[in-house]
């Protein structure tokens, strides 16, 4: 028979108090697996609205990775009534017959516990591991429960002290729409969530919808790629993410940001405007987010043309463009299989593929694809589209 613990919150988003309260009811209660279920419409809090629940549902999913013991649950996010906290534990019953239901509630959920929906069947179907955080209300607490346990016969309720942590969600939500630091507040793995939310917020003012899309394509596509290619997942999905975001800015943008970044414009990209934006976007993201990451810079900078001499980020980048989910093209799914085995061929090739269209177009290729592919032929004599498609068995005749 195992101790299976109850973990409910709204969690927008979830924080360190969330954390280290989870952890005290793990260790104290000895919860054997403690469900954390982010509430779907608690009928005792209003529901807040600047996350959605599925952005909730992720952001403790993340919180809660790598902590032993603990499985997320969307159980009342998928239910469309309101949900009860009578209701979830017989479900959870259910699920586990014979088993211990142990339900965390904090302080003040203590207190008005008689005052829930169906209280006698709360107490039927789990135990009530109550913690304080502040230590103060220990005895009021504690006289509480016994007067609980006397009104609901067969109540089990078990009083514990958490240590405190001074932190509310209002106040993380406030400093985050002011972009403020957030990682002494929030698991780092929800600090990342709530950056690269931001940033999308950002892209979703400026970027048409069919860029924006293209734009979560290619943090995705990037990730996946970094992940199997063993580069840095967090640096690949946010130049993934921002790579094009200036690319919906007027002339004069470009050319004010270039001159606040003293970038230096060769001949080719006075002219091209079709490169503006890699520019561009490689020093806005410090101007706009404060990013001074090179490496993150350098993979936007780049993402046109590539240059010799690629990072493992840079090739990424460069071709997780062109086969994001969002692209559609004949030849999609080679380059997509053969980023996969081997990134720079996949980016050589498409490389080629480029600079034939830019000829064919009637316009200058910019020196550093040249010397992209110069730098990457030199690295695989024998590679061609024809040699790779052949081998992985794709026709000839696509097209990016
Ligand atoms: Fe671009
Ligand atoms: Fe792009």
């Amino acid at each position: 028979m195992s101790r299976i613990g109850i973990f409910g919150g709204t969690f927008a988003p979830f924080h360190k108090g969330h954390e280290q309260a989870l952890k005290s009811f793990l260790n104290l209660a000895e919860i054997d697996l403690c469900l954390v279920i982010p509430a779907g419409t608690p009928p005792h809090k209003t529901k807040t609205q600047m996350f959605t629940d599925r952005q909730r549902l992720e952001m403790t999913q993340r919180a809660c990775d790598g902590i032993e013991g603990v499985t997320v649950s969307d159980f009342e996010l998928q239910k469309e009534s309101k949900s009860y906290t009578y209701q979830t534990l017989g479900w959870l019953k259910e699920q586990y017959p014979d088993d211990t239901l142990i339900l965390y509630v904090g302080s003040d959920m203590l207190l008005t516990l008689q005052q829930w929906v169906r209280p006698e069947e709360i107490f039927a179907l789990a135990e009530i591991a109550a913690f304080s955080r502040t230590g103060t209300d220990l005895t009021e607490l504690k006289n509480h429960a016994s007067a609980l346990e006397k009104t609901f016969p067969g109540a089990r309720i078990t009083v514990y002290r958490e240590p405190p942590f001074a932190v509310s969600s209002t106040e993380i939500r406030e400093k985050w729409e002011r972009g403020e630091d957030l990682s002494d507040l929030i698991p780092e793995g929800v600090n990342e969530y709530l950056t690269l939310l931001r940033y999308e917020n950002f892209l979703r003012s400026h970027l048409s919808e069919h860029r924006l899309n293209h734009s979560l394509g290619v943090m995705k596509e990037a990730e996946a790629l970094a992940e199997i290619h063993g580069a840095d997942v967090k640096k690949a999905r946010i130049a993934g993410l921002l790579h094009d975001m200036t690319k919906e800015y007027p002339k004069e943008e470009h050319f004010r940001l270039f001159e606040k970044y003293s970038v230096d414009l060769d001949e080719n990209l006075k002219t091209n405007k079709n490169l503006w934006h890699a520019v561009s976007a490689s020093v806005a993201i410090t101007e706009v987010f404060g990013i001074t990451d090179p490496e993150i810079a350098s993979a936007i900078r780049f993402h046109t043309t590539g240059k010799a001499t690629m990072s493992l980020l840079e090739a990424i980048l460069y071709i997780a463009d062109l086969t994001d989910e969002t692209r559609d093209y004949d030849d999609v799914d080679f380059y997509r299989a053969l980023a996969r085995e081997n990134v720079e061929k996949a980016v050589l090739i498409a490389l080629r593929w480029c600079k034939n269209d830019v000829e064919e177009r009637g316009l200058n290729v910019h020196k550093d694809m040249i010397d992209a592919i110069a730098w990457l032929t030199e690295k695989y004599p024998h590679i061609t589209e024809e040699t790779e498609k052949t081998r992985m068995k794709y026709p000839m005749k696509g097209s990016l």
